[in-house]
């Protein structure tokens, strides 16, 4: 069931998913800063960093399969092509979330330029992921999806923003807490 767009729209999620998209492109930041600490400093901050990052991660992934694949959304048209490029880079980083977190479960006998590697793989892909969401999906739901729709989503969605917006505040915190 595809709603008509309205002329006046309001981009609420899309507004909360790039507040997310600046706080993931500063832990990325800060990890790159990391690498260029001494290989045991570095290994210490990645490895925490990486802690907080990864659970939220999953859970903006989450909310995006709401926002996009289970909503009306997902039947507009020219949707389904860009909602499979998403889920296939959303496979793609998974993938490397998996090595990162073996990597990180054997820590100390994990050489680190292996861990180090991995870390700057999985930059890149996140920027670029971000980048395309932003450049592509965005544009095609500010287009076609109504208003109306995106308030009910949005109230739809409410629990789970909430709990991310937690998760980010206290990861925003521990970033900034001196402990660097
Ligand atoms: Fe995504
Ligand atoms: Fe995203």
């Amino acid at each position: 069931m595809a709603e008509s767009p309205d002329n006046e729209k309001t981009t609420s999620l899309l507004d909360f998913l790039a507040e997310e998209h600046c706080k993931f492109r500063c832990v990325l930041e800060a990890l790159e800063a990391d690498m260029a600490q001494s290989e045991e400093l570095a290994r210490l901050r990645i490895r925490d960093r990486l802690f907080l990052l990864l659970p939220v991660l999953d859970r903006h992934e989450e909310l995006e399969v709401l926002i996009f694949e289970r909503s009306p959304f997902a039947g507009m048209e020219g949707s389904r092509d860009l909602i499979d490029q998403t889920r296939a880079q959303h496979r793609d980083i998974a993938c490397l979330r998996a090595d990162i977190l073996g990597a990180l479960e054997f820590d100390d006998d994990c050489p680190f330029p292996v861990l180090s590697d991995l870390t700057k793989v999985l930059i890149d892909s996140l920027r670029w992921h971000l980048d395309s969401e932003e450049n592509t999906l965005w544009p095609h739901y500010r287009a076609c999806v109504s208003r109306s729709l995106d308030q009910t989503l949005t109230s739809q969605l409410h629990r789970d923003i909430e709990i991310i917006e937690e998760d980010l505040t206290r990861g925003a915190v521990s970033l900034h807490d001196g402990r660097y």
